[in-house]
């Protein structure tokens, strides 16, 4: 059985509700506030857990009490073994969710910009062929970790979010799975995100023809390029959302740990968008996240939703 090393973030998220997502020079008060496990690197350890991935959590924490984030990291059953403590502040959002539960999300990166050279080098040594990376770009170091990852034999799952231009200049050559939304996938194809999907596609493989490509497109659903096979399509699965958040991390512990498994590319697809729909009918981001059973005994599973691309 393959073991994932997830080098992620993690973040307390505050979360306020508000009547809209506030503009510049805007002050409004907040319905409430609720304080949640978050960071796209917690919540996709959570989902790939939950999915049944044998899962590593790799990181930095900062001083004082971190088990709102221990905790659902260990009751998924994620593994912390090379989670350090730095003497930095924790990571930390400030999240504002609409009624429709749209988010805006302001990232305070504290401890997850610290990551040490010889600490992630250490972690890299339990891991090796036939194991899997994941990355986000809300850690420092992806561009070693890439490399470490090569050399090893793992393969290397990026999650190209948030996007930053910097990260055009990483060697998304070693990667063995990208995945990216509208946004991310224009930068990387230097094309117009709104393109059409198929185009989008075709723009991002020219410049990684190497990688399985997933490209995310909200509500409309997602494309699912495997190199050398057509391309697959599944539209997201319709449920009244309550927090939006996480619903991508959701989505990319689901997908990629039932592709490791050898599930169907479709039907992973499929188990994936309903895993990501349940999340949003509930608030918070790793909390939010269903096990495999849930998902299963869903009836989001009994027909695959229609794309809308
Ligand atoms: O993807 C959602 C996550 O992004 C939130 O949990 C927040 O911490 C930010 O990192």
């Amino acid at each position: 059985m393959y073991k994932v090393l997830n080098f992620g973030s993690l973040n307390i998220d505050y979360v306020y509700s508000m009547d809209h997502i506030i503009k510049p020079g805007e002050t409004e008060a907040a319905h409430s506030r609720g304080i949640f496990p978050g960071g796209k690197g917690l919540n996709q350890s959570v989902s790939l857990a939950r999915a049944g991935s044998d899962t590593w959590h790799a990181g930095a924490l900062g001083q004082g009490d971190n088990s709102i984030l221990t905790g659902v990291l260990k009751d998924a059953g994620v593994k912390l073994d090379y989670l350090r403590t730095h003497d930095v502040p924790t990571g930390h959002t400030v999240i504002q969710v609409d009624p429709s539960g749209q988010n805006s999300i302001i990232l305070f990166g504290g401890a997850n910009r610290s990551l040490k050279d010889d600490e992630v080098e250490e972690t890299f040594s339990h891991f090796g062929a036939g194991d899997l990376l994941v990355l986000q770009n809300e850690v420092n170091g992806l561009e070693r970790m890439m490399r470490l990852a090569a050399q090893r034999g793992m393969k290397t799952a990026f999650n190209v979010s948030p996007f930053t231009p910097d990260l055009l200049d990483l060697p998304l050559d070693l990667c063995s799975v990208l995945l990216v939304n509208e946004i991310e996938g224009g930068a990387i194809a230097g094309m117009d995100p709104s393109s059409d999907p198929d185009k989008l596609i075709d723009g991002i493989r020219h410049r990684v023809p190497q990688c399985t490509v997933v490209l995310t497109l909200g509500t409309r659903g997602s494309v699912l390029s495997i190199p050398g096979q057509d391309l697959l399509k599944c539209g997201c699965c319709k449920v009244k959302a309550v927090d939006t958040t996480g619903s991508g991390d959701t989505y990319t512990g689901f997908l990629l740990t039932m592709l490791m498994k050898g599930e169907a590319p479709q039907r992973a697809m499929h188990i994936a968008a309903a895993a990501a729909a349940i999340s949003v009918t509930r608030p918070g981001a790793a909390c939010s996240i269903p096990s495999l059973s849930e998902v299963m005994a869903s009836e989001l599973m009994q027909k695959a939703p229609e794309f809308k691309g």
